[in-house]
């Protein structure tokens, strides 16, 4: 393309945007040549894919997509076997914490949003909560610096664990079978065993130094050090006896039983927080989701998305309702991504003041996913500059929020600016988590994101088999400092306290396309999360993308500190170069996201299972 001046250039495409949008013109915005990845991601461990699928799997009644076969094979034979989409995905869910030691948990907790055919809607909040004996400096250290290795590694790094509770609860509310049932596939493949893949190789052998600091994990994950080739069977006897007893005595068995006490000990022993007493006030919620409106291209949208403590559906919601009116045509065209990447920058400056768990801070999430408040927002936005993130502070959505009286002076917070460039310069170590989708014959829908934080948690495993989460590090472990995985700054509001829930960027997602389910969408990624999510709903509900296309388009980031827009390798090298040139600090991310999506085709009513190549996921639907 011939060298234009930037700032001309992105003025042309911004009248060629509207030009396009006021055709009315849907088209799919990847263009194959830039969708092919490089095919090992080293740093991470992993394999991606080497050729990216175009389309989407198709399923006439049922879909299930996660990032493993394996797993997604256990929600499909709880599907045949009768299960609704909700028993299907509590037997990923287990399944997943038998083949996918990295991310797929019982040490953990995240969300599951669940949207029933019949009309009903919840967010089953099973997010880990800080133990009793937790406090608010706790990784704070005499000289005031920040033990950042305690809030990440080890025992002090664990959070009261989520998962098995929520799944109880998930079943009982929206499920039809029993625990016994949908745990089978979980139980089988940890007792006889499965074929390590490549992938979980390279990923065991890449946390080959977290993991040998742990005898439980040098043991069961690293065969004592002589690491596990492709192709070898991984059994797991002390998880599965973990499981059948959790089959037999439910989640009272995991919080109060046999596997409660052996925590705990073992907590004592090794310096933990957590006691007998934390796991059996253990409380997961149903929460009411977000809801909000979008009319796009002649039809009506509803996206269903988290309220906190996950951050990500307000921030989704403030950012599509910035974007609304703004000219979106596609990720080659730099104009796009500058009013995309100035509406995360806003809304993540609002993330970093307001956001927290609400069981325990004023948060004013009606006043930040109000269309008004976005529109004050979306006029600081200039269209030919980027902002300075210094300069971008949080927004004031208090006259928009009944229930919030703001402070006298807005909730600024002092970055500090060395730690974030020490984030931009090491923060190439990938992290974990995992979502998966499920729909099933009768239209009932499930969004799952859950995790034990980054890679293998704390890296420690349990006597009784799983790994533990190091998930207090998602909290304000020292104000104005970033943590330590992230480089998320965030208040006070999100600071540490007893039965706490740390704020999060899980973000599974629904949407309606008139009043009919249309996609199911979410990702890992810590704060990427959001903007991979957001970029997924936005290629299908805005720009019409196809199922598979949605999922495969280049992705980009910007958290509003650091000061960094964040691309994918394969993003276009014109649009990066344009977006420079006015003002934006690109760097390159190898992959942000991994999103396992399920589309429904609205002519046919198939589910499309969009797996993501990134990190090989698995689409398996009938
Ligand atoms: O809840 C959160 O936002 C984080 N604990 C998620 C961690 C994650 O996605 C790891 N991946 N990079």
């Amino acid at each position: 393309m011939r060298a234009l001046n930037p700032s001309l250039r992105i003025r042309l495409s911004l009248a060629a945007a509207v030009l396009f949008l006021a055709a009315g013109v849907i088209r799919a915005q990847t263009s194959p040549a830039s969708q092919q990845p490089p095919a090992i991601d080293a740093r991470a461990g992993e394999q991606a894919r080497p050729e990216w699928p175009r389309e989407a799997v198709r399923g006439a009644k049922a879909m299930v997509v996660s990032d493993e076969a394996l797993a997604s094979e256990a929600g499909v034979e709880i599907l045949k076997r009768g299960g609704n989409a909700v028993d299907a995905a509590v037997a990923v869910a287990f399944a997943l914490a038998v083949v996918q030691p990295a991310a797929g948990n019982i040490g953990g907790g995240g969300f599951m949003l669940v949207g029933m055919a019949d009309g009903r809607t919840g967010l089953v909040d099973y997010r880990e909560t800080a133990p009793a004996k937790s406090a608010r400096d706790m990784y704070v250290r005499a000289d005031g610096s920040l033990d950042t290795e305690a809030a990440t590694i080890g025992y002090r790094s664990v959070a009261i664990p989520g998962t098995v509770a929520g799944m109880e609860l998930a079943l009982k509310t929206y499920g039809t079978k029993k625990f016994r049932e949908v745990m089978a596939p979980a139980i089988r493949l940890a007792e006889q065993g499965f074929p390590v893949s490549e992938k979980l190789a390279r990923s065991l052998r890449a946390a080959r130094p977290l993991l040998q600091r742990f005898s439980a994990s040098r043991r069961i994950l690293l065969k004592d050090g002589a690491l596990y080739n492709a192709g070898e069977t991984l059994r797991q006897p002390e998880l599965a006896a973990t499981l059948r007893r959790i089959a037999r005595g439910g989640a009272r068995e995991f919080y109060r039983g046999q596997t409660a006490q052996e925590l705990a000990d073992e907590m004592r022993r090794m310096g933990g927080l957590i006691t007998l007493d934390d796991l059996a006030g253990y409380q997961p919620k149903i929460r009411e989701p977000l809801r909000a409106k979008f009319s796009v291209n002649g039809a009506e949208w509803d996206v269903i998305t988290t309220v906190p403590p996950s951050s990500g559906g307000v921030v989704i919601l403030n950012v599509l309702h910035m974007l609304a009116p703004l000219p979106v045509a596609s990720w080659d065209d730099a104009q796009s991504v500058h009013y995309v990447a100035e509406a995360m920058r806003r809304a993540f400056a609002d993330r970093a003041a307001f956001l927290a768990d609400t069981d325990f801070a004023k948060v004013p999430v009606r006043g930040l996913v109000d269309p008004r408040y976005a529109a004050e927002r979306r006029a600081t936005i200039d269209p030919q500059r980027a902002s300075s993130s210094e300069s971008v502070r949080a927004g004031n959505p208090a006259p928009f929020d009944a229930a919030f009286a703001m402070p006298a002076l807005p909730a600024q917070i002092a970055p500090d600016y060395a730690a974030l460039e020490w984030h931009v310069r090491e923060s190439a170590r990938s992290g974990h988590t995992t979502h998966f989708s499920v729909v099933d014959a009768a239209g009932n829908a499930v969004a799952n994101t859950y995790t034990i934080n980054e890679s293998y948690g704390a890296g420690a495993a349990t006597s009784t088999g799983f790994l533990l989460n190091d998930t207090m590090d998602d909290f304000t472990t020292q104000p104005g400092i970033p943590n330590k995985l992230f480089g998320l700054v965030q208040s006070d509001a999100n600071a540490i306290a007893p039965g706490k829930r740390a704020l999060s960027s899980m973000t599974p997602t629904i949407l309606l396309r008139n009043g009919q389910l249309s996609f199911v969408t979410g990702s890992p990624g810590g704060p990427r999360i959001i903007s991979a999510t957001l970029l997924t709903i936005l290629n299908w509900m805005r720009l019409g993308a196809d199922a598979q296309a949605a999922i495969n388009a280049p992705r980009f980031h910007h958290q509003w500190m650091p000061d960094v827009l964040y691309v994918e390798e394969k993003f276009s090298s014109e649009a990066r170069r344009a977006l420079e040139s006015c003002g934006h600090a690109v760097r390159t991310r190898f992959q942000i996201g991994q999103v396992e999506a399920i589309a429904i085709d609205a002519k046919t009513g198939e589910r499309l299972g969009a797996a993501d190549p990134r990190r090989l996921g698995a689409a398996i639907g009938y």
